[in-house]
């Protein structure tokens, strides 16, 4: 077809559709441009996406790694029953203020859980607390640092549970051999573990930045 529509025609199409905001995500999006926050949070489809896996999934306590202003954590909590729980840790004091203040606005404050401090050492501290198992884990961190998530999640997530990574196609730069900085080497390393490690069953959705989503495989 010579006039198909373009694809962002068709996800402007999808997003109108099926993942429109509502007023509070709305109101987060401009209090974080307005903070000059990077704007780098999950679109509302890819936000759409994560909310039904999560209830596809069952999951009742979900973990994520990178809150920013909690854009993804509250589409997430929607896809939770009324007793879940989104544990998210930030490293930023000020996107988990943010992120505090706007699960609050969405009446998501007894859901939305937002920890401050390095990811690796909450992950450590929720390890060594002998938390329940989490259902599912987002991880949307900084990139160096995936595959060390990645491990922490097979001890944390439940065998039939869910792991998704967000920004594994990095812009296309994953697919560049010339590029081997920190970001792209970990990402390639993240995506190929989730394809060959048998405790992985794995695929790419092609959405926004390449989500990837995984179950935990039981022993
Ligand atoms: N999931 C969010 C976007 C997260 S952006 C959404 O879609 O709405 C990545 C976030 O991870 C930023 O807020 C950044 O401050 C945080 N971050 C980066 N490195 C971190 C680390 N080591 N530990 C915890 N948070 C980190
Ligand atoms: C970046 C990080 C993200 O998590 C994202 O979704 C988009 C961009 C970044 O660091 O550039
Ligand atoms: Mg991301």
């Amino acid at each position: 077809m010579d006039d198909a529509p373009n694809s962002d025609t068709l996800e402007e199409y999808v997003t109108a559709l099926f993942a429109p905001e509502d007023p509070v995500l709305t109101a987060l999006r401009e209090e974080m441009r307005r903070l000059e926050m990077p704007e780098i949070q999950v679109s509302a489809e890819e936000g759409r996406l994560l909310q039904l896996l999560v209830s596809l999934s069952g999951a009742r306590r979900v973990l994520e790694i990178g809150t920013l202003g909690g854009y993804s954590a509250i589409w997430i909590a929607r896809g939770l029953p009324a007793d879940g729980r989104v544990v998210t840790l930030e490293i930023d004091e000020r996107h988990a203020a943010v992120a505090s203040d706007f699960a609050r606005r969405a009446q998501l404050g007894d859901i939305i859980d937002v920890r401050l401090g390095h990811a690796l050492d909450s992950l450590r501290a929720i390890e060594n607390a002998g938390e329940p198992p989490f259902d599912a884990c987002f991880i949307d961190a900084d990139k160096e640092n995936y595959p060390a998530y990645l491990d922490f999640t097979l001890r944390l997530v439940r065998p039939g549970g869910l792991i998704l990574g967000d920004n594994v196609f990095w812009s296309g730069r994953i697919l560049d051999e010339d590029d081997t900085t920190a970001a792209t080497t970990a990402l390639r390393e993240f995506n190929h573990r989730l394809a060959h490690d048998p405790r992985f069953l794995s695929t790419i959705v092609p959405v926004r930045d390449g989500l990837s989503i995984s179950q935990v495989r039981h022993p």
